[in-house]
């Protein structure tokens, strides 16, 4: 999907519906007044008495039209896109550079199903108003929601398999994510940075909605984390929790990134459950996955 052209449909579709809905409300404003009652002189008023008295009353038998009230259009609101640095996109590999994508602002940042990714951002000043303190972490918050979904899934982990879970990285505003970002390019190459680190606005961290994790008694993320027992758990039941596995490695060119087995992205039981059983990216769900350049 080219979604610097979807995007610009959409804006012109929007920009469309409100002209027309404008028209409308011009086209029945002018048929509303051709039904206003005629205003008639009365003979027996004077031509001098004109200037006192202009009209007559209707005579009672003769029925008052009602005038067809008018709907009031309510304007659809136009998106907001975030420009991108560079003329043009920059691709390595697979993974487009985030800054060189016009990116559409999500207009339901609070809905646990809105997708974030290098084509959809948050406003950078966005921040849920619902986090609360994540337990089994180091001072982590997550929305609520999710939190309460987090301690439910860590307890049937613990139960099941004798170990739990530690939350390693959960909401992060878009200040700490732009630090991240650099922080990688610096260390790793602009190349890596675009296949593992979101820009800032562009990570689903921000929403509070995002968890790193990885087994109880270790505190950095593992590649490896699917091949844990923890992991493997994880991966079999995080859907009846309400989360998935956002990050797979055959849904990298759908999402803009490479595998992240740490990575759980929460959404509700029943979308979760539905992506799950259809083997389904989230992208792929609303029919937004990322195209790439050898697809045009
Ligand atoms: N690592 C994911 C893409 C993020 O930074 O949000
Ligand atoms: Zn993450």
């Amino acid at each position: 999907m080219n979604y610097k052209k979807t995007a610009q449909a959409i804006h012109m579709n929007y920009l469309n519906k409100f002209s027309a809905l404008t028209l409308t409300a011009a086209v029945l404003l002018c048929s509303s007044c051709a039904k206003e009652p005629e205003v008639t002189m009365s003979s027996a008023v004077s031509s001098s008495e004109a200037s006192s008295v202009t009209t007559t009353e209707a005579p009672a038998s003769t029925p008052t039209p009602i005038p067809t009230p008018l709907p009031t259009p309510i304007p659809t609101p136009v998106p907001e896109y975030v420009d991108p640095i560079y003329d043009e996109e920059i691709w390595y590999d697979g993974f487009v550079d985030p800054r060189s994508v016009t990116a559409q602002i999500v207009s339901n940042p609070d809905d646990i199903t809105v997708v974030v990714n290098k084509y959809y951002a948050l406003p950078l000043d966005y921040v849920p108003s619902d986090l609360v303190d994540a337990p089994n972490s180091m001072n982590q918050q997550l929305r609520s929601e999710a939190c309460d979904a987090w301690i439910a899934m860590n307890d049937a982990c613990l139960e099941a398999t004798g170990q739990g879970l530690f939350l390693v990285s959960g909401y992060r505003d878009a200040n700490i994510q732009e630090y991240l970002f650099h922080r990688s390019a610096n260390l790793r190459g602009t190349p890596f940075a675009c296949q593992k680190n979101a820009w800032p606005g562009r990570s689903e961290h921000q929403l509070g909605l995002a968890l790193d994790i990885t087994p109880a008694g270790t505190s950095e993320i593992l590649d490896s984390f699917g091949e844990t027992t923890t992991g493997q758990w994880v991966n079999e039941h995080c859907f009846e929790y309400g989360f998935i596995r956002r990050y797979q490695l055959e849904y990298a060119y759908e999402t803009g990134y490479g595998q992240e087995a740490w990575h759980y992205r929460y959404v509700g039981v029943e979308l979760a459950t539905y992506l799950y059983e259809n083997d389904l990216s989230l992208e792929a769900y609303y029919g937004i996955e990322q195209r790439l350049p050898w697809d045009e």
